[in-house]
């Protein structure tokens, strides 16, 4: 079995975050989006894994990386043109490459908690046409929506139904034999949705016209799917809960308080200050004099000084400087600086980017 992870798209909803950033390398809980999606895979054991881009997309991708060799696999790097192609259209453009093997599509935005082995390994040993993953969901109106029938079998997967008949959805993985390119192939071949895209539902609701088999299989663990700034904040509170450890890197005195699960990188250096887990600490960051934590993470090469941070991120090289209100809740993107000015009392002096959110 082989694999392919997107990682084009236009980040559209994490604005401002992708002006500047593609959205699969932004940091969850302070590791970059698309190692959740390569490790979740090479968990299972494939070896041979494409990741899509789109056009102008593959240096940042590659250089980030590389050959696959870190964790054990090979990545072949696949143009998909038209970024709004459509999920099907993504693994269409990979044809040559899957070459006759199955395989499995893993959303690059989209983390399983609890990995998608037990899909994989039923994938394996029933060899179904198709293997659509499950998850509960509140809000499946706008997501793809399983039907069943009396026993249980699939019959009709539809995006986004008005009135859905259970809370059932589908997430961002996908299981197919090669059979599934006959899809784009000869009159029977599945057209654009309205929206435009060649919808990865019309692909399993073409094998299940023609009579092959589609089996599914709940997901293990939770699925987070960080594609809109609020869920994409839910899934650093969430991913730092569940996997921060103890584990401090740097060496600091005993001027330094520790409450629950800490860590922290390595060259840090961090003095008079609290530190409260679950709490993300980089490499080469600077704290002084200040309350970090809870439920935070702090990427590589911060200043925090004479500051509280809760329930924040901080992306690279923030530099946090004598902020007197407490820093809550906010998401702050790549070598800002925040600082107390001396006016303050009359006004704000700011300098802020398009799409950016402050609340004095
Ligand atoms: C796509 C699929 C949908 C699936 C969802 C999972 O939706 O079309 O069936 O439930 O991914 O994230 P989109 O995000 O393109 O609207």
């Amino acid at each position: 079995m082989k694999a392919i992870i997107p990682t084009g798209g236009m980040g559209t909803r994490m604005r401002p975050l992708t002006f500047t950033a593609n959205k699969h390398l932004i940091p969850v809980a302070n590791k970059p989006l698309i190692l959740y999606p390569v490790e979740t895979i090479a968990a299972t054991g494939i070896k041979e894994i494409a990741l899509t881009y789109n056009p102008g997309q593959l240096d940042i991708i590659q250089n980030f990386l590389g050959d696959g060799s870190k964790w054990g696999v090979k990545f072949t790097y696949i143009l998909q043109e038209n970024p709004r192609g459509g999920l099907a259209n993504i693994f269409q453009v990979c044809e040559k490459f899957i070459d006759g093997d199955s395989f499995v599509m893993h959303l690059g935005d989209n983390v399983f908690t609890g990995g998608i082995k037990n899909l994989a390994d039923h994938f394996r040993k029933h060899k179904p046409k198709g293997l659509v993953g499950l998850v509960h969901h509140p809000e499946n109106v706008r997501l793809g929506v399983p039907y069943f029938d009396e026993n249980g079998k699939l019959v009709k997967y539809v995006e986004k139904p008005e009135n859905p008949p259970h809370d059932f959805a589908v997430p961002g993985v996908y299981f197919f034999d090669p059979i599934i390119f006959n899809c784009f192939k000869g009159k029977e071949k599945i057209t654009p949705s309205p929206r435009g895209e060649l919808e990865i539902s019309s692909a399993y609701q073409w094998l299940i016209d023609h009579k092959y088999d589609v089996d599914t299989l709940e997901i293990e663990g939770a699925w987070l799917d960080p594609g809109k700034v609020q869920d994409w904040l839910e899934a650093n509170f969430y991913l730092l809960d569940l996997n921060t450890k103890t584990k401090i890197d740097s060496e600091f005195d005993k001027t330094v308080k520790v409450t629950g699960r800490v860590t922290v990188g390595k060259n840090c250096v961090i003095t008079n200050s609290h530190l409260k887990g679950p709490l993300n600490i980089g490499d080469n960051v600077n704290i002084t004099n200040s309350t970090v934590g809870p439920f935070t993470s702090v990427y590589n090469n911060c200043v925090i000084i004479d500051s509280t941070v809760t329930e924040s991120v901080l992306m690279e090289s923030v530099v946090i400087d004598k902020v007197r209100k407490n820093i809550e809740n906010s998401i702050i993107g790549p070598n800002s600086n925040i600082s107390q000015s001396n006016h303050s009392e009359h006004y704000s002096e700011l300098l802020v980017g398009e799409l950016s959110k402050i609340s004095l």
